[in-house]
C-alpha cells in the first residue's frame, strides 16, 4: 500500500522566513504607530511609510482548537532615544498563552500582566519565551539587525490594542551609550 506523504510549510530557523503556498503578510508602518513612542516630535519627524515590522504568517485554520504561527521581523533603529518596538497587545481573550522563539537579532520581550507589573526578558537566538496567559507583551530591536522571532497562538486568542492605550509602564532607550529601562509613571 502507497501512503502519500504531503510536503508541509517550511521555516528557515536562521531567518523566520516560511516556504508555502499560502502566506499572510502584514507590515506596520512608523505613520501606523502614531502614540505608541514617547518622543512624538521625533515621530513626527520619520516618513510615515518607514516600515517598522512586518508579520509573516501561515494560513490557518479558525477556531477552538487552531493554532496561528508567524514571525514578526522588527528593524533595528530609534524614534528618538526609543528603540523600534512592536505596538504590544493583551489577547482578547486574556487567558490565552503564546509562545515566542527568538531566531536572529537581538532584542527584549516586554511583558506586562493586568497590574501593571512589568519585566523583560532577552532575546537572541534559541531564546524561548512562554508568555502566559493575562500577559501584555511586546517585542523591542536593541541591536543592530533585524530581530526576528517565530510566535505560536491560539488562532481564538485574538488581540486587544486598545487596554494598552495608555502604553506599558516601561521604556527601553539608548541612554549614556547604554540600554536602559525606565519606568513610566503615566504611559
Ligand atoms: C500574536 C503575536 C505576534 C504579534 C506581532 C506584532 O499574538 O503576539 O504575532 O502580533 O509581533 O505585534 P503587534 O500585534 O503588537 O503589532
Ligand atoms: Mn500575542
Amino acid at each position: 500500500m502507497n501512503i502519500p506523504v504531503s510536503l508541509p510549510p517550511g521555516v528557515a530557523f536562521l531567518n523566520g522566513h516560511f516556504t508555502a503556498e499560502d502566506m499572510i503578510t502584514k507590515i506596520t508602518h512608523c505613520g501606523d504607530l502614531a502614540g505608541v513612542f514617547h518622543d512624538q516630535i521625533t515621530w513626527q519627524s520619520i516618513p510615515s511609510e518607514t516600515t517598522i515590522y512586518q508579520v509573516e504568517m501561515l494560513k490557518s485554520p479558525q477556531g477552538e482548537g487552531e493554532l496561528f504561527v508567524g514571525t514578526t521581523h522588527l528593524n533595528p533603529g530609534r524614534v528618538g532615544d526609543e528603540f523600534y518596538m512592536t505596538r504590544g497587545h493583551f489577547h482578547q481573550r486574556r487567558e490565552q498563552g503564546e509562545v515566542y522563539f527568538g531566531l536572529r537579532g537581538s532584542g527584549l520581550l516586554l511583558l506586562q500582566n493586568e497590574q501593571g507589573e512589568a519585566r523583560l526578558e532577552q532575546v537572541s537566538p534559541g531564546s524561548v519565551h512562554i508568555i502566559p496567559g493575562f500577559t501584555a507583551h511586546r517585542l523591542i530591536n536593541t541591536g543592530t539587525e533585524v530581530l526576528s522571532a517565530l510566535a505560536v497562538w491560539p488562532s481564538i486568542a485574538g488581540h486587544d490594542y486598545a487596554a494598552l492605550a495608555q502604553g506599558f509602564s516601561l521604556r527601553v532607550v539608548l541612554q549614556d551609550g547604554k540600554i536602559q529601562a525606565k519606568e513610566v509613571q503615566n504611559g
